[in-house]
């Protein structure tokens, strides 16, 4: 019989295979300093296009103060235990009210962690007869809250409403036998690619078929709509999106997430999220540091103007230059280039090493092999002179792909891994 252990000793996974040479650099790296536009990586200074503060208020001043007074006030352990036993606040229901009050919905709930809370929200919303439908590109969260449901479920193309028109059609005849519901998954903004879930399109198909819709939008929420309320506000379906889902992991700059809709139906969740019933609280500094920065998205849109200012100057200038930048509706930005993943890696590697630009790396198998895509998070702390100088430095790079630098540069890095 085999160890259980056989298969990780064999097979670390299609990323996992890469550690030896990546750890450290191209995954796990440690970026030290002050959260900011420029923070130092390997000792050196690099201007961070990876971070995820898409409003600045990871170290704004007055978010800094706000946290370590809570943390003062209540230590990290306050409240213990899960909210139905013993973990309930009025600070708590303070930020739920709140939260629902900014998101136009009638009552929000708070969760610990935003991938836990979606893979329970999904779990929580579906029984047995009921029918998922869902991008086929959606965040792991959503996959693994699929995973759980024990009925039938379908994935649609990506972002493609015909084909999400087709999988109702499928769905909607599947549950006329099984006597169940359907529940139809996007989400607000696509995080790799940046294009925003056509929601518009998908609410307009209600009129043809019966199903709720759950949005997960963690990119959109703070950078989206006129209020900074997200993709729907954007899209002016706010009223139609059921189930409402955004993460303190982004625009909030903390940890924690919330999700909100119609009062009943966030009662119902209230008492069937195992993820929030079993576990501990949200801890307050955490609350106290949430209702600080929800305070600040409301009565600040200068922090949404500036993080715009750069999304603008970046992705016109990309586009100017040639950089081929996808579909992209939102702040992701995302750069397309073509290569292999040794190539990429010697790229990445330059921009960090002699031009201080630091930016995600994503390769296959998140995406079609031979594609490069580097992912650009920008935010309201990032200069027009961060754009321009990174704006040089990916002409510079372009041409050293394009002149096979990285292809001799990757050949050593290659033959080592062969080794
Ligand atoms: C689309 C999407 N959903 C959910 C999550 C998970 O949120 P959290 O980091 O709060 O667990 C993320 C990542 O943060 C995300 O990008």
């Amino acid at each position: 019989m085999k160890d259980l252990f056989d298969k990780i000793y064999k097979d670390k996974g299609p990323l996992g295979k890469w550690a030896a040479h990546a750890e450290g650099y191209f995954v796990f790296p440690k970026l030290e300093g002050e959260i900011s536009n420029r923070m130092k990586f390997q000792g050196k200074d690099v201007i961070t296009w990876s971070i995820n503060d898409y409003l600045g208020l990871a170290n704004h001043p007055e978010v800094r103060k706000v946290d370590a007074e809570a943390a003062a006030e209540y230590g990290s352990a306050y409240p213990m235990g899960a909210r139905m036993m013993s973990g309930h606040t009025e600070m708590h229901e303070q930020l739920q009210n709140e939260l629902a009050a900014f998101v136009s919905k009638e009552a929000a709930y708070l969760l610990n962690f935003g991938y836990q809370g979606m893979v329970s929200t999904i779990d929580a919303l579906v029984a047995k007869d009921d029918i998922i439908v869902y991008d086929v590109d959606a965040h792991a969260c959503i996959i693994d809250g699929v995973r759980l449901h024990m009925g039938k479920r379908f994935t649609y193309k990506h972002n493609d409403v015909e084909s999400l028109e087709k999988n109702l059609e499928r769905a909607t005849k599947m549950a006329e036998q099984t006597g169940g519901g359907i529940l139809v998954i996007s989400e607000g903004v696509f995080g790799m690619r940046g294009e925003q879930g056509r929601l518009q399109e998908i609410v307009a198909l209600k009129k043809k078929f019966n199903f709720r819709l759950f949005v997960d939008d963690a990119h959109g929420f703070g950078t989206l709509g006129a209020t900074g309320a997200g993709a729907g506000e954007e899209q002016g379906v706010q009223g139609d999106i059921d189930v409402y889902f955004a993460t303190f992991a982004k625009s909030m700059a903390s940890t924690g997430a919330f999700i909100a809709g119609d009062q009943e139906i966030i009662d119902y969740l209230k008492y069937n999220l195992r993820s929030q019933m079993f576990a501990k609280s949200l801890q307050m500094q955490l609350v106290k540091g949430a209702l600080k920065r929800l305070d600040m998205l409301r009565t600040m849109p200068e922090l949404k103007q500036n993080l715009w200012k750069i999304v603008d100057a970046l992705q016109s200038g990309l586009k100017e230059r040639g950089f081929d930048i996808g579909t992209t509706q939102s702040c992701v930005t995302p750069v397309y280039l073509k290569g292999s993943i040794p190539e990429a890696m010697a790229l990445v590697k330059d921009l960090r090493e002699n031009y201080g630009i630091f930016c995600s790396i994503v390769v296959y198998p998140v995406i079609p092999k031979g594609l490069i895509l580097l992912r650009m998070i920008p935010t309201a702390t990032h200069t027009l002179e961060d754009v321009r100088e990174t704006l040089d430095a990916f002409d510079a790079i372009r041409e050293r792909l394009q002149n096979g630098t990285y292809k001799r540069l990757s050949a050593a890095v290659m033959s080592a891994m062969e080794g």
